[in-house]
């Protein structure tokens, strides 16, 4: 019974149904709305706001199969994997959950009733473990389960602090904790290993296979325990090790999801030996590389995209470690999907997407592997040691991206370590290098501090008063400005937008009396607003007040674009699919550049898909909605909002009728209507995984497409066509002129044949032997191998040896007949011409070409030919 995985996950799952559980579907491994938090690493993760009493469910009992992966981040078992018998990067946590109905009682007893009645596991194979002074789960555990004293271990604080403990369960620095209560399950003698809490606890025999958290505390950032409302119970036990019992078997790799991975890859690879623990590496890593891909993650160099990035290309390292020579691990998806069942119902629906991005993913790496590796190669023949430096480490990171415990893999095999704090070192130095070139020439303001706090008032209106608060030349604060002063002007209360959210900051002017300061950027520093510019009239003082004046102008071509910007982005996600998310943005008065996740180029008919769609959306002429409310409101209804982005927990969140909604401080159009027209003028790919469109709105739209009429109008001209006749006339036009190369190319030949005619009988005799030697100028170079053809039919045997001296280029060829190239390869022959013209070249033994870059001793080189001939005929 329950001899497979997906039969465990099912028992489980009904069983904590069966007793009052509601059953929730495991969450994304990207946390949803939690910075904290790298990936999904254990199954109460989408409930922590329900423990801490922040979020209410219609439920108080859940249970989930969640997918969890811990590679980066706090918890880290990616050097592990392929190495041990159950570290994997991805696994499945089976949890249920109590929030504020049963605790200590009722959880220890459903654990017990589990896996001794439903899954029928022996007793006397199981132990357990409770926290030091947790009496309570030790009395329930003795009394109530009936489980010997001297099988119940007490684990103290092992780890070094105060409730730093293996019995004391916490999600992070911060958030929910408390006790736990462990159950191990003993492999039995023939594997080495102690029980826990002996010295020899490290070893493979006792497998922690459930732990049993009594959720109490929430942890502060000072170290304080405060309790959370409720006592509450979480619980976790990773699918993978029980299945391993329920299968069997010892090691988690023997598990029937796993058996099946490792055989499709050795099938596809062409591997014999299943054992090899390469295979294991690709079978874990197809597992976690992707369903991240499928909750939206895309390779790329940094955050959760650059963790991704490491273990598809320590998947594909291990690939090539096989044998493999083609792309493979993209293949494993639909074995995944099929081994994974209903876990894998998001997959399933985009499995092709998941593929497409694997695939990409790996072909770009094929690409610089080869050169990395030969670079590695040679490092590590060269080392004395067994320290491979950081600065070639990060070389290898740098120049062709090799992440660096992908280096350290490769190295571990041969037993070397890498210098990480080198490394680090080297990549502090080169972060610093590109900030000092990004600043270079720049920023005379860079470094300003303030404690000035604006208000902006530039939502409604674009004119406002302030007064100055500060002044700052070069970085330091000064008193007043004299005429001709650059300068950063802080004003209490602003219109102007200071440049955030993709946005650029605004243009304008601020006046007093005869005094005017023009404002050429505006920026944030802090919570002050400042206004960068020249003092281009009168003087002007801290205390001063001004009247400030945006320049409406471009404030509202800007607004056009970043209005159509949300439009853009839900156009994309419908068209697209919803694994597209904003990478970035940059909105001007001009044009606006978005950036956006997608692992291929966007399609011709994609393009014109979103296009249409956003024109659509502006012709209904949305009423523009901009709230502000509490962030958790703007979530449930919807709203979209940047990954990694850190928010409020009050947001301004912009909606355009049933069409976007998304969390924006920028400001907007009245109406989706004002936006006129969008119209794109490019796509292209920036980044492994990302691209960027590239578009305009309005004026500058109807100017943009003026402009291509025009060329077209252009061209039509010259064509001697109408506009709408173009395409055709060109195309005839271009058959024209196949026709005529055609023509010309046999001309060529014909015209060969006749200047052959001519040139045979100037060949001369070389030991009995027809020699012609001759320099062809004028002549196209395309011509010389059939011209080379033609005059040794003619000679019937001999040796013909041809140059075209042209601009600062010489062309040679050299023939030899058949019945000759035992005496004179024309290879050999072609390669002492070439020799002599600054060139190299070879080929057959009877006809051989070669180049070279001295036209001006051409002509001594074919007359050295005669007396080479004559030394071998
Ligand atoms: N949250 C607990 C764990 O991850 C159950 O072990």
């Amino acid at each position: 019974m329950y001899k497979t995985t997906a039969a465990v996950r099912s028992a489980f799952l009904e069983y904590f149904s069966k007793h009052g559980h509601q059953i929730v579907d495991s969450s994304s491994l990207v946390p949803g709305n939690d910075p904290t938090l790298l990936f999904t690493n254990a199954g109460m993760n989408q409930f922590k706001d329900v423990f801490l009493g922040m979020d209410k469910r219609s439920y108080s009992r859940a249970t989930t199969a969640q997918r969890c992966v811990r590679a980066g981040g706090k918890h880290n078992d990616l050097d592990n994997v392929g190495y041990t018998a159950r570290h994997h990067t991805f696994f499945e946590m089976l949890g249920n959950f109590s929030f504020g109905d049963y605790f200590k009682e009722d959880a220890i007893k459903f654990a017990w009733g589990f896996l001794t009645e439903v899954l029928q596991l022996p007793k006397e194979k199981l132990c357990v473990t409770v926290y030091q002074n947790d009496d309570e789960a030790f009395d329930i555990w003795n009394k109530q389960i009936g489980i010997p004293a001297e099988d119940i271990i007490r684990i103290g604080d092992n780890k070094g602090a105060p409730y730093a403990s293996d019995n004391f369960w916490q999600m992070g620095d911060t958030g929910p904790c408390g006790p736990c209560s462990e159950i191990f399950y003993d492999h039995g003698e023939h594997i080495w290993g102690g029980r826990p809490g002996t010295p020899e606890e490290d070893g493979d025999r006792f497998i922690e296979i459930w732990n049993i958290v009594f959720m109490q505390f929430n942890r502060q950032a000072d170290g304080e325990m405060l309790p959370l409302p409720k006592p509450s119970v979480d619980t976790g036990m990773g699918i993978e090790r029980i299945s391993a019992i329920m299968q069997g078997v010892h090691s988690n790799y023997e598990i029937d999801v796993f058996k099946t991975l490792i055989a499709k890859t050795a099938e596809i690879i062409g591997v014999t030996d299943l054992e090899a623990k390469s295979l294991r590496v690709i079978a874990d890593h197809i597992r976690s590389c992707a369903f991240l891909v499928a909750d939206g993650v895309m390779p790329s160099n940094e955050g959760r995209g650059y963790v991704l990035r490491r273990i598809i290309r320590r998947a594909v390292r291990h690939g090539y470690k096989l044998g493999a020579n083609d792309t493979f691990f993209y293949k494993l998806v639909p074995t995944l999907v099929e081994v994974m069942g209903d876990a894998a119902k998001e997959l399933k629906a985009l499995q092709n997407v998941v593929e497409k991005a694997l695939k990409a993913e790996e072909e770009q790496f094929a690409r610089t592997l080869e050169r990395g590796l030969g670079i590695l190669d040679g490092a590590l023949a060269e080392l004395e040691g067994k320290v491979l430096d950081g600065e070639t480490a990060f070389k290898l990171y740098d120049t062709y991206g090799f992440p660096v415990d992908l280096t350290a893999d490769v190295c571990r095999e041969r037993d070397i370590t890498v210098d990480e704090v080198g490394f680090d070192a080297a990549m502090e130095e080169q972060r610093k290098r590109a900030q000092a070139a990004g600043q270079f020439g720049a920023d005379y303001n860079a470094g300003l501090k303030t404690d000035a706090d604006s208000h902006f008032c530039g939502y409604q209106d674009t004119t406002g008063e302030g007064k100055v608060v500060a002044i700052f030349v070069d970085g330091a604060e000064v008193e007043g400005l004299m005429p001709n002063q650059e300068a950063v002007v802080i004003l209490d209360n602003t219109p102007f937008y200071a440049e955030s959210g993709g946005q650029v900051g605004d243009k304008g002017e601020l006046k007093a009396g005869d005094s005017l300061f023009e404002v050429a950027d505006t920026q944030k520093y802090a919570a002050a607003i400042g206004h960068k510019g020249v003092l281009k009239a009168g003087s002007l003082k801290v205390g001063q007040s001004v009247a400030a004046v945006v320049n409406k102008k471009l404030r509202h071509r800007t607004e056009l674009n970043h209005s159509v910007t949300h439009l853009l982005h839900a156009a994309l996600r419908q068209v697209l699919g919803s694994h597209v998310a904003q990478k970035g943005s940059l909105v001007q008065p001009e044009r606006l550049r978005f950036d956006f996740s997608h692992f291929e180029a966007v399609k011709p008919e994609e393009l014109k898909q979103v296009e249409d769609l956003v024109n659509t959306q502006i012709r209904r002429n949305h009423q523009l909605q901009v709230a502000e409310m509490d962030i958790e409101q703007a979530k449930e209804k919807g709203a979209m909002a940047l990954f990694g982005e850190k928010y409020d927990t009050t947001v301004r969140v912009v909606t355009m009728g049933d069409f976007s909604i998304e969390l924006c401080g920028g400001t907007h159009v009245t109406r989706t209507g004002d936006i006129g027209v969008f119209k794109v003028i490019s796509e292209g790919g920036i980044a492994a995984g990302i691209r960027r469109i590239e578009a305009v709105t309005g004026a500058a739209a109807m100017a943009y497409i003026a402009e291509q009429q025009q060329e077209l109008h252009d061209a039509a001209a010259l064509l001697k066509s109408e506009a709408h006749t173009v395409v055709a006339k060109l195309k005839a036009q271009l058959d024209h002129s196949k026709l005529l190369e055609k023509e010309i190319a046999q001309l060529k030949s014909k015209l060969a044949a006749a200047a052959s005619a001519d040139l045979v009988s100037e060949a001369q005799d070389i030991a009995g032997v027809k020699v012609l030697v001759k320099q062809l100028d004028g002549v196209d170079a395309g011509a010389l191998r059939g011209l080379q053809d033609e005059i040794k039919q003619k000679l019937g045997s001999g040796i013909v040896v041809l140059g075209i001296a042209g601009d600062a280029k010489v062309n040679l060829i050299a023939g030899v007949t058949k019945d000759l190239i035992g005496k004179v390869k024309a290879g050999e022959l072609v390669a002492m011409v070439a020799a002599q013209v600054g060139g190299k070249g070879g080929g057959r033994p009877d006809m051989a070409q070669a180049g070279g870059s001295q036209p001006e001793n051409l002509a001594a080189a074919l007359a050295s030919v005669t007396d080479w001939l004559a030394a071998k005929l």
